[in-house]
This record gives structure tokens, C-alpha cells and sequence, in this order.
């Protein structure tokens, strides 16, 4: 028997604890006991999604970034959330023979890798580094243009292929190529891109083509650095500046798509989330065919989720549970790795106002020396029950690292296991890297 109890810092999901389970059952009661609102939720939907959500979604993200235009509901789509719809994009949006690679933030969350393999993309992802600012789009540009310059000659795997698997469509418009990211609170790296990084990326998607796909699902729980308030004010996402950036989109599917979702607020089971992108692009998205043969996805529980909103009963539960939680969370992460980690030489962002944790799920930290991750996560799991994220699992499969230091980083998450385990587990894992360094 194992005298200690499992600690996993490896979870990127929230703690049941910080769930809005009995306001989602008084939901669930409510929408299942009013025939206006069961009728359609038991039905087939649009393929949109279910209209009030859309719209109650658009006047609670108008209400959030402030952006000076409101937010359209003609702009939304319902969707099963950030990851069933990565996959429904890349079904409508690309095509295997003329969508050419794939352009991924290293490192990257993990769990898109297979998504893009499905969509007929294996071997074809490639890591762009990011730095303090967020992806480096000087990096991105240069590699796009290599490869431009290098399929321009005669062995051009692209040339030879003459034909498109997806046929035209006046819905849908195929980009040669796709960029992902996650600007706000990335995961693993917690990083935030700056918005002269946002532009700069925008610029160069619309030079080669690409749609920027923006899993923007941290965006809702985010602190002030100082701690003087419970929550700041978002940078404009992506998508945001795409509408106004140099006059505005280029053709009327635009670069960018925000993908977003109810996982971390509500919970990952909802499997309810959003997309945002033109009027053009979620009409295109609504067209896939899995969606007009029954309507958008998660329609009954949609019609929970739109409870949630419309009350406001969400927007409080983010700012007084959500946030202070996660902020709290955080914060004991930060002190404890302050105490134990540091003095053993393991760094993290936690100094400039810039790049301090202010949000999201994770800190990333760096091993000392030249300790490699899986080891530390080994060890660490055989001998102290604690689970880690290690580092190498962020890389973009089939590629060399764009950064040589993954293997010597570890994923910790704040929001799965309460504030005595985060230290206990924090505890731990330094008493595992100084056994190492010692040997
Ligand atoms: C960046 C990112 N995208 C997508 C997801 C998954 O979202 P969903 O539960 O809506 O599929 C996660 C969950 O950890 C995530 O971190």
C-alpha cells in the first residue's frame, strides 16, 4: 500500500467544487418544465444553434471585451465546444490537398494534434516558438515564406497534386493554410499575446492565406496582476482586431475564427461552447454535414447554458467563484514554488508585471540544470503519487522542437486540486528534484 495520496497537477479541467452544479440543476428544472424552451431543446435545431443562446452569448461577450461594435449573434454558432469544433472547422474550412500545412504555437496543447491528423494534416504540423509577447510572428513568416520559396520548385509535393478532394462551395471558402493558438493564458505556457503580436499575426495570415484558429477559452478567467481586483480587462481577441485591422477583413470569410466554450465555467461535460467569426464563416461553419442533419450540436443543453446567461446567474458565478478561486489557486501555486522550487533553481514566469500568471489554468516552469521532464514526471508518479505535466507532450508531433527546452519543462495545473494539495503536491515534487540532483 502506498502511504500517500494521489496529487494530480497534471488536470486541465476545474474541480467539481468550483461548479455551478445546483444553479445548472435550477436550469435543467426550469427548461425542462416551460414547453417553450423544451420543445425546441428535445428537438432538431438550427443548424446555428439554439437562437436565444446566440443571442445571449453576443450581449455577454459585448458586455465583456467592450469591443466598440456589439457582438452579433449572426457572427455566433452553438457548437459541442473548443474541441468537437476544431474538428467541424477543419471538416468545412480545409482540404487536405489544398491546405497546405499547418502552423501550430509550440508549445501547443495537446490534445489538437489528433484533430488535425483526423483532418488528413499528419506530418504536415510545424511548431512556431512563442516568447514573452505570444507566438513569434517574425518566426511564422519567415517559415512560411521558406516554404513558399521551397514548393515554388519543380518537386513541389503541392504542384503534383492538381485536384481538390472538397469541391467548391458558395458557403465555405478553403485556406491554403491554418494557424492555431491560444492568445489569451495559453496552455501549457500561460502566456498572453501582446496586441502588436495579434496584429502582426493577422498581417501575416492574410498575406499567405491562413485562418487563424483561436481557442480562446481562458479569456473569462483572468485577474488584475496587482490583485487590487477580482478581474481585468481583456486584451481584444483576435478575431476582434481582424474586424478593424487595416479596413477590415479581406474577402467576407475574414482570417480568424474564435473558438470558444462553456468547459471551464460550467463545466467540460456541458460540451457546449461557441464560434465567433464572420457572418460568412459561422453561416459557412452551420453548413458542415454533420450539423444540418439535426441542428448544432448539445441543443438541450443548450437550452441550460442559455438559462445560465440570461439570468446572469454565470457572469457572477465567473466573477465571485470562478476567478477569486482561481486567482487564490494561483497565487498559493506561485508562494509555495517560491519556496520549494525556486532555491533548487527551478524558474518560472513570475516577475514582470507582463509575464506574472494572471489567469488560466497552468504555470510552466523550467527544470534545473539538465534534468529531463520525463524523469522528473517518472519518479515523480512511481514514488510520490503525483502526476505532472511533462513538457515533451507539447510537442508538435513530426517536427523538430522549435524550442530545445520542452524536454526540461513541466505543465502545473492550479484548478483541479484544492489549495492544501497544490502545496502537498508542490512539496513533493521539490523533494523528488532535489533527490535527483543529488544523485
Ligand atoms: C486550449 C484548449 N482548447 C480546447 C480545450 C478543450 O475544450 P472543450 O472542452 O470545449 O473541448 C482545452 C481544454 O483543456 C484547452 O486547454
Amino acid at each position: 500500500m502506498h502511504p500517500l495520496d494521489p496529487i494530480d497537477l497534471f488536470q486541465g479541467r476545474p474541480a467539481p467544487a468550483l461548479l455551478p452544479t445546483e444553479h445548472l440543476k435550477d436550469a435543467a428544472i426550469k427548461a425542462l418544465s416551460d414547453k417553450t424552451i423544451f420543445g425546441p431543446g428535445l428537438g432538431y435545431g438550427p443548424d446555428e444553434g439554439y437562437a436565444p443562446l446566440r443571442q445571449n452569448i453576443a450581449t455577454w461577450l459585448s458586455d465583456f471585451y467592450q469591443t466598440s461594435q456589439p457582438h452579433n449573434a449572426d457572427r455566433i454558432c452553438i457548437t459541442g465546444g473548443a474541441s468537437q469544433n476544431l474538428a467541424t472547422i477543419l471538416q468545412v474550412f480545409t482540404d487536405p490537398l489544398q491546405t497546405q500545412m499547418i502552423w501550430m504555437v509550440e508549445p501547443c496543447y495537446h490534445l489538437v494534434f489528433r484533430t488535425f491528423e483526423d483532418a488528413g494534416f499528419s506530418g504536415r504540423m510545424r511548431g512556431i516558438p512563442e516568447d514573452e509577447e505570444g507566438m513569434d510572428s517574425n518566426a511564422l513568416e519567415k517559415a512560411l515564406e521558406l516554404f513558399v520559396e521551397q514548393n515554388a520548385s519543380d518537386c513541389n509535393v503541392f504542384k503534383t497534386r492538381l485536384q481538390a478532394i472538397k469541391p467548391p462551395k458558395h458557403w465555405r471558402k478553403i485556406y491554403r493554410h491554418i494557424i492555431y493558438c491560444v492568445p489569451s493564458f495559453s496552455n501549457p505556457s500561460g502566456t498572453t499575446m501582446t496586441v502588436s503580436r495579434r496584429e502582426s499575426l493577422i498581417r501575416v495570415a492574410r498575406k499567405f492565406d491562413a485562418l487563424i484558429i483561436c481557442d480562446d477559452v481562458y479569456d473569462f478567467l483572468s485577474w488584475n496582476r496587482d490583485g487590487t481586483s477580482s478581474s481585468s480587462t481583456p486584451l481584444p481577441r483576435l478575431l476582434d482586431i481582424d474586424h478593424t485591422l487595416d479596413g477590415g477583413p479581406l474577402n467576407d470569410f475574414g482570417n480568424v475564427v474564435s473558438n470558444g466554450t462553456f468547459s471551464k465555467l460550467i463545466g467540460p461535460g456541458c460540451r457546449v461552447g461557441w464560434a465567433e467569426g464572420t457572418e460568412k464563416f459561422a453561416y459557412g461553419l452551420s453548413q458542415a454535414g454533420q450539423t444540418i442533419s439535426g441542428g448544432a450540436p448539445s441543443q438541450l443543453m443548450s437550452t441550460f447554458v442559455n438559462e445560465l446567461l440570461e439570468s446572469k446567474i454565470l457572469q457572477e458565478h465567473c466573477a465571485n467563484v470562478l476567478v477569486p478561486q482561481g486567482r487564490q489557486r494561483c497565487l498559493i501555486m506561485i508562494s509555495a514554488m517560491k519556496k520549494y522550487l525556486t532555491p533548487l533553481g527551478v524558474t518560472f514566469s513570475s516577475g514582470s508585471a507582463r509575464t506574472a500568471v494572471s489567469g488560466g489554468y497552468c504555470i510552466w516552469i523550467r527544470l534545473p540544470g539538465s534534468l529531463k521532464a520525463m524523469d522528473v514526471c517518472q519518479k515523480a508518479t512511481e514514488e510520490q503519487k503525483l502526476t505532472l505535466g511533462c513538457g515533451d507532450v507539447f510537442e508538435v508531433p513530426g517536427d523538430k522542437p522549435s524550442r530545445k527546452d520542452l524536454h526540461h519543462r513541466l505543465r502545473l495545473c492550479f484548478m483541479w486540486e484544492d489549495g492544501e494539495k497544490i502545496v502537498e503536491g508542490v512539496e513533493r515534487l521539490a523533494f523528488v528534484i532535489s533527490e535527483m540532483l543529488s544523485n
